[in-house]
């Protein structure tokens, strides 16, 4: 009898166990960082700074310092590298990082029907032929290290750079997402390949940078902030579309699809948080003042929550260069899949899509065999599978945050580099 009960019990939990361990255990992570990085960062919008000022303090000529003094940034350097010093995300304000922008601007500046073209182009030639469940993420992201290829070097990649892009931009958003540890040999395996090819770029790359940096700042830029950027907002568009058949269908009329995107951004923005450090006093009011070295956090969901709406950032103060290119991009490769394939989907889908965008892929003229028995397996699968990668997150994580203090590689940078 006893045991019966027990049994009982212990099964129940067992099947209860999707709907609540991994918010736990997500609950216990946020916990754990922020124990482990201090509490040095002011969130914004937060008691000091509301939604309602969250512009005018984010667009603050003071609010300009990127890595320099922000225990955070040891982590985003641990994550971002090999090349973290040189990638134009994490440069101090100044006449580097001033070159840095603008040869990434010329770079991506290009009309827009150039671009559609460039990316529709990439779709075809590099997408995998698979269909049935795949994951949107992995699905295109050699389309678009097809795309980023075209647009630093001019031509097409071979399978095999194709391949070096996507193992390097998949191993950073798996790190970032603590779904897996970094895996540098990975990294630096396209590092030396572009600093072989370097001479067959077509542009004019920085001159305060020497050889080994300009391929770094490539790889950056373009092979892996790019490539992951474009994925995910890929990946979130499908996600939402997959989830609702009849704006799928409608999604074919282009000023529908502009819609759906903005919102989608709105919804789900690629940016949890992007922080700042106070180069001087910001001072709010009379009797209150971010002091100078304080660590700004701008919280892009909770701002968009209230209302806000910035998928790239705030004009004056380094907002993204893709702001233009990106959409374009986005918008067509999404054109191209949904003429060709219909979308089906029963996952959650969250922010940080750490389940990479599960999704039933079918040709679209194809007869939808055993439709519902998949999504009902994808559903149970999904939720499965965030039991046991909430648990991974939280083990490899933890060891990640702990891993970056110990190398300190943005503190140390900054203390070899004082006079
Ligand atoms: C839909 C896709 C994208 C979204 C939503 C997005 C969003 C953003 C946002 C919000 C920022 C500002 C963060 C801050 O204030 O610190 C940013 C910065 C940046 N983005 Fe994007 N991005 C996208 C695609 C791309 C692409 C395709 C590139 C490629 C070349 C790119 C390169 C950068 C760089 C280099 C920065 C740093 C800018 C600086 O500090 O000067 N992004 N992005």
């Amino acid at each position: 009898m006893i045991i019966a009960l027990a049994l009982t019990v212990a099964l129940a939990v067992l099947a209860s166990l999707p709907y609540w361990l991994p918010r736990s255990v997500v609950a216990l992570r946020v916990w754990l960082f922020a124990r482990v990085n201090g509490t040095e960062g002011i969130a914004i919008p937060g008691d000091l700074v509301d939604d309602s000022r969250f512009l005018e303090v984010y667009s603050h000529p003071a609010a300009s310092g990127r890595s320099r003094g922000a225990a955070l940034s040891d982590l985003f350097w641990y994550w971002l590298s090999p090349g973290p010093e040189v990638h134009q995300e994490h440069l101090e304000p100044g006449p580097r990082y001033d070159e840095v922008a603008r040869c990434t601007r010329r770079i991506l500046t290009m009309p827009s029907a150039v671009a559609d073209q460039l990316a529709t182009e990439s779709l075809r030639v590099a997408l995998p032929s698979r269909t049935g469940l795949v994951r949107l993420r992995d699905l295109v992201m050699p389309v678009w290290a097809e795309f980023y290829h075209r647009v630093a070097f001019g031509r097409p990649a071979t399978d095999e750079v194709r391949g070096l892009i996507v193992d390097n931009a998949d191993d950073v958003v798996t790190a970032l997402k603590c779904c897996g540890l970094r895996h540098m040999d990975r990294r630096l395996r396209l590092t030396d390949h572009l600093e072989r090819v370097l001479d067959d770029v077509p542009h004019d790359l920085p001159a305060v940078l020497d050889r080994r940096e300009r391929a770094l700042y490539l790889q950056g830029t373009f092979f892996n902030t790019a490539i992951v950027q474009s994925s995910e907002a890929t990946a979130h568009v499908l996600m939402v579309l997959a989830a609702d058949n009849a704006l799928q269908r409608a999604a074919a009329d282009e000023k529908l699809l502009d819609h759906i995107f903005e919102e989608t951004l709105r919804r789900y923005p690629l940016f949890g948080v992007a922080h700042r450090v106070a180069t001087a006093d910001i001072v709010l009011s009379r009797d209150s003042t971010i002091p100078a070295g304080s660590v700004l956090c701008f919280n892009y969901a909770d701002f968009h929550h209230s209302g806000g709406h910035i998928p790239f950032g705030v004009a004056a103060n380094r907002p993204c260069p893709a702001w233009h290119l990106a959409p374009v991009t986005v918008k067509a490769v999404t054109r191209e899949l949904l003429a060709r394939f219909a979308f089906a989907t029963s996952a959650a889908h969250t922010r940080p899509i750490p389940n990479r965008g599960p999704c039933l892929m079918t040709p679209r003229d194809a007869p939808a065999r055993r439709r519902a028995l998949t999504l009902g397996y994808l559903r149970l699968r999904d939720r499965w599978e965030d039991v046991w990668r909430s648990l991974v997150q939280l083990v490899l994580g933890t060891y990640m945050v702990w891993d970056a203090r110990r190398l300190r590689l943005c503190e140390r940078y900054f203390e070899a580099s004082s006079p």
